[in-house]
């Protein structure tokens, strides 16, 4: 069984994909931090992340253990992540990474932008997650509290506008619900409570 959750920054798919993974004993994919990898490595190389040939080589010479690293998941990390994710060649270069992982026996769960459209298009289920702009960037924002990253509320909600406009505008992949995507909007509902209706979607979809 593929499981595939889209949605834009901050919407609360990362959290879902990893709960709906335990409860189906599936493996989870977080594909935003593929695109976060890249972006560290480039700029750890000291080159920019428009720079095509660098950010396809940080690509293909991704290791999955450097996955685990808690510093992707700091605010600069997200902004740098998008505009590598623009480069066509950099999101051909992590496909086959993708469509291994989620063709695995037994199936997985993967979240991100672009898994129902492009990277497993035939996946059994499709969940698209959506919270307004406010809400996600009240999320994003206690959570970068929690890691005592300076910033205002205001800044977040900035970057997320900007990240939406980037990822939903861009030429290749852009973020956008697959035809068959079931919408689950989370503005009014905690992660339980958006957890539940996940789980329950999923047990319609599926037939259980
Ligand atoms: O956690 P958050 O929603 O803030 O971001 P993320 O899922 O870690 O993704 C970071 C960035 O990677 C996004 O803004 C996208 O530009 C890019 N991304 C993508 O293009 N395609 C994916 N499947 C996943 C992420």
């Amino acid at each position: 069984m593929i499981i595939a959750i889209d949605g834009p920054a901050a919407s609360g798919k990362g959290t879902l994909a990893k709960r709906v993974a335990a409860h189906w004993d599936l493996p989870c994919l977080d594909t935003g931090l593929l695109y976060r990898a890249v972006a560290r490595d480039v700029r750890a190389r000291r080159l920019k992340l428009t720079d095509t040939w660098a950010a396809v080589a940080a690509a293909r010479s991704l290791e999955p253990d450097s996955l685990q690293d808690p510093g992707l998941r700091d605010r600069t990390m997200g902004e740098w992540a998008s505009v590598a994710a623009s480069i066509p060649e950099v999101r051909a270069a992590l496909l086959a990474y993708q469509r291994a992982f989620a063709g695995q026996a037994g199936g997985a769960v993967l979240d991100g932008r672009d898994i129902g459209t492009v990277v497993c298009p035939k996946a059994d289920v499709k969940l698209y997650v959506t919270a307004s702009p406010q809400v996600r960037a009240e999320r994003r924002f206690s959570e970068l509290q929690a890691r005592l990253e300076p910033v205002t509320y205001e800044a977040v909600l900035e970057d997320i506008q900007r990240r939406d406009a980037r990822d939903a505008g861009r030429q290749s992949a852009p973020m956008r619900p697959a035809d068959d995507a079931i919408l689950l909007e989370t503005s009014e509902l905690d992660i339980e409570a958006a957890f539940d209706a996940a789980v329950g979607l999923i047990k319609r979809k599926i037939g259980q």
